[in-house]
């Protein structure tokens, strides 16, 4: 059964990104960048790449740079290109979202009531049918973007809500959404039930939910009716916990690599992992690994 094209791609970008302060006090999370490249851009390039018409940002009115950054600035392109650097006008205009080729919608969350409560947030200005989420905070590279296999994947399965997992260690549980697996085919997980951060001795597995999603629409009324859940934060995994039996869950292991960049430890890791595939960082790398060799090592 066709579920229908996926639309609309919401990006929740609201949130306080406390484990980032002080750095995020002036300039938001989504901003802060891996190299040279904004958190955010890798998101609106992923969701470009697959196909969606419409981008939806869940945003904070004190985050008004991420609007700013998202948006083509021609006046700048100008100067730009009166001073002589025409190419670094163009890679500006590529980056940025052309309103010609997507709709785009700021909705704001005034009180930052948690991943579901942004998402409830976007209600309004979705287009009909299945959703997309990208948490931009979860940096996923590789050969094809994580939702446009994503996306690939959703019309052959019979589940309504699709996540993206990735396997992790039981003593990291605790930070994740973890599925309850009642069956396993190539990159696809059957799952009966989902719990947001368990203790790893109570944990159902560890197959993990990270910040890929494609949605049934039905996600909005479940939402809608639910409580808040572990950390006081209105939970986007307990809404689709809710909806499993009518709905249907899958998770979906992609092939890329996926980097927490919502914590420093991530944050420095993609920018080693894109380093190391540039040419223009050797020196650097080698010179640092060369100073500091490796602790403990003979
Ligand atoms: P996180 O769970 O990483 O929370 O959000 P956070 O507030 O950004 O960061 P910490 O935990 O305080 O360091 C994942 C994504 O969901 C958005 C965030 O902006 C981020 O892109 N989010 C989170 C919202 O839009 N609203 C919320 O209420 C919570």
């Amino acid at each position: 059964m066709s579920k229908g094209p996926v639309r609309t791609a919401i990006f929740p970008v609201a949130g306080l990104g406390t484990r980032f302060l002080p750095a995020t006090k002036a300039t938001p999370k989504e901003l802060l960048p891996v190299l040279d490249t904004p958190l955010i851009q890798f998101a609106i390039d992923e969701a470009r790449d697959a196909g969606v018409e419409r981008m939806v940002f869940v945003s904070h009115p004190s985050k008004s740079a991420i609007e700013r950054y998202v948006m083509d600035d021609a006046e700048l392109r100008a100067t730009l290109r009166d001073r002589g650097k025409a190419k670094l006008a163009r890679d500006l205009h590529k980056a940025a979202i052309d309103e010609d080729d997507h709709e785009v919608t700021f909705v704001m969350q005034h009180d930052p009531l948690g991943l579901g409560h942004a998402v409830l947030c976007a209600r309004d200005a979705v287009l009909p049918g299945p959703v997309a989420v990208i948490l931009p905070d979860d940096l996923i590279v590789g050969q094809k973007g994580c939702l446009s296999e994503m996306i690939a994947a959703y019309q052959d399965i019979a589940a309504g809500h699709l996540v993206a997992t990735i396997n992790v260690p039981r003593q990291e549980v605790s930070k994740y959404g973890i599925l309850s697996v009642v069956g396993q085919t190539g990159p696809f997980t059957k799952a009966d039930g989902m719990v947001e951060k368990p203790d790893p001795k109570d944990t159902p597995s560890t197959t993990a939910v990270v910040g890929r999603y494609v949605l049934d629409p039905c996600i909005f009324d479940a939402l809608a009716r639910q409580t808040p859940g572990a950390g006081g934060e209105v939970q986007l995994t307990d809404a689709i916990a809710k909806d499993i039996l009518t709905t249907g869950l899958a998770g979906f292991q992609f092939s890329g690599q996926r980097f927490d960049c919502g914590t420093k430890q991530g944050m420095l890791s993609a920018m080693l992992h894109l380093a190391r595939h540039d040419p223009a960082f050797d020196d650097v790398l080698g010179v640092f690994l060369n100073q500091n060799p490796t602790p403990n090592a003979a």
